[in-house]
């Protein structure tokens, strides 16, 4: 099993940009395969996730070119011209793809399987598969968990639902099987999440209204072929803004961020805490704003994070835990129950970890009060959790000591090479 080495380094210096957007790009994937014509993606990420989802549509009939690395063609085949699979679909650790393709593949003629990780075949699929059947799709599911068996054919047709959970998942899963309902899909949410789905789908040209929290779809219509210009993810710039504030001379550039509002919660909760971001070159790229974010090292002090950020930040807690770790006081965080069902326990993940570098760190059941400090080397799982092996990288470039972080091979689901680019800015980071 891989592990890495992180250690103090030097401060943060130099311009960079991280890969493309994890969402955006499962998504271009996703409406390119049914949409009429050929869609052109720039800015792909490379990252297992989202390959998955292409692999995934190459067995399901659509020719997805890869000219070169961060570029696809996706020859589309229209809303029904997805072909039957001979075997199951792996999404591997991807939450994303399980739960938007359950919505695309209940609205097929054909039957398909959805299987994923160890990771993701433990987390819950009931979200979408109760409003799914509302519409009249047929989900088996193994006790509310993957794999889950799609029946096609079923005849879909549309609803007005209130989400149980703000959750961008689900939204888009029954905003995708709303593309073969009959009728109108209105989704309506508890708060609003990122509108990737809707905002891609318009300029695919379905027909779709949206405001935050609200969206409506009328099912049938053909989508057309756009380019897709993928901005730098904002959640894989999130380690390096953490890291850039706490290490003491430190000014780092990164380049074409995606500034979604509904994405960008933590630079309104580190900006409170007192970090130094300024955002620069605002402009829009393929319909999302984006920016470069120059930040500056500053003294962070702790704050009650407010419970309306936590859906535009809910990638962004392992990220946050170190920055309140590192902080003068208490950095207080409720409201967050959902961070229990990613791709591992990030309340508890980043409780231990962080307790095993000497911060003191109350649970609670949904968030946590975290006790700025100071951080002592030590051992970490990750438990194969992406985001919490880049956290504790980051928490190292501030700790007294080594860090030895296990489990860190699934870095790649989301940020292939960051080890490497976090390296050429300044971390202390290496294999073990
Ligand atoms: C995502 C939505 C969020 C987020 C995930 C990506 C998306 O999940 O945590 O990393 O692309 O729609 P939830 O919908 O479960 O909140």
């Amino acid at each position: 099993m891989s592990a890495w080495i992180a250690l103090r380094g030097t401060p943060l210096r130099g311009e960079i940009a991280v890969p493309g957007d994890k969402s955006i790009s499962h998504r271009a994937i996703m409406l390119g395969a049914i949409a009429e014509g050929v869609t052109r993606v720039d800015g792909f990420l490379e990252g297992e996730d989202t390959r998955a989802t292409a692999a995934i549509f190459a067995r399901l009939g659509v020719r997805i070119e890869a000219p070169s690395a961060g570029t696809r063609l996706v020859h589309g085949v229209g809303l029904h011209g997805l072909r039957a699979p001979s075997e199951p679909l792996d999404c591997g650790n991807a939450g994303t793809a399980m739960r938007l393709l359950a919505g695309l593949l209940a609205g097929q003629r054909f039957d398909s399987i959805l299987v994923g990780d160890e990771s993701l075949s433990q987390r819950p699929m009931r979200r979408v598969i109760d409003p799914l059947a509302t519409m009249g799709a047929v989900i088996d599911s193994n006790g509310g968990c993957a794999p889950l068996r799609i029946r096609g054919g079923c005849g879909l047709h549309g609803i007005d639902c209130t989400l149980p959970v703000a959750s961008a998942q689900l939204k888009s899963a029954l905003l995708l099987a709303g593309l073969y309902a009959d009728g109108e899909t209105v989704v309506r949410e508890p708060h609003p999440t990122r509108d990737y789905t809707e905002r891609m789908l318009a300029t695919f040209g379905a027909d779709i209204e949206f405001s935050p929290g609200i969206a409506r779809l009328h099912g049938g219509n053909a989508l057309h072929a756009v380019d897709v210009a993928v901005p730098a993810d904002f959640s894989s710039a999130a380690f390096f803004i953490v890291v850039a504030t706490l290490v003491p001379g430190s000014e780092l550039v990164l380049r074409k961020v995606g500034m979604n509002p509904r994405r960008t919660g933590l630079l309104h909760v580190l900006r409170a805490m007192g970090a130094d971001i300024v955002e620069e070159n605002a402009s829009e790229q393929g319909g999302e704003p984006v920016a470069d974010l120059r930040v500056r090292h500053a003294l962070l002090h702790g704050i009650e994070v407010p419970v309306e950020h936590v859906p535009d930040m809910i990638d962004e807690f392992p990220a946050l835990f170190v920055a309140a770790a590192c902080a003068e006081g208490a950095t207080v965080v409720r409201g967050a129950a959902e961070l229990r069902v990613k791709e591992s326990d990030r309340i508890a993940t980043m409780a231990v970890g962080l307790r095993a570098l000497g911060a003191r760190v109350d649970e609670t059941p949904d968030g946590a009060t975290i006790h700025g400090g100071s951080l002592h080397g030590g051992e970490i799982d990750s438990h194969g959790d992406h985001r919490i092996a880049m956290a504790f990288a980051a928490a190292a470039q501030r700790a007294q000591g080594e860090v030895r972080i296990g489990d860190v091979a699934n870095v790649s689901t989301s940020f292939p090479g960051f080890d490497a680019l976090a390296r050429s800015v300044g971390f202390g980071l290496r294999p073990a």
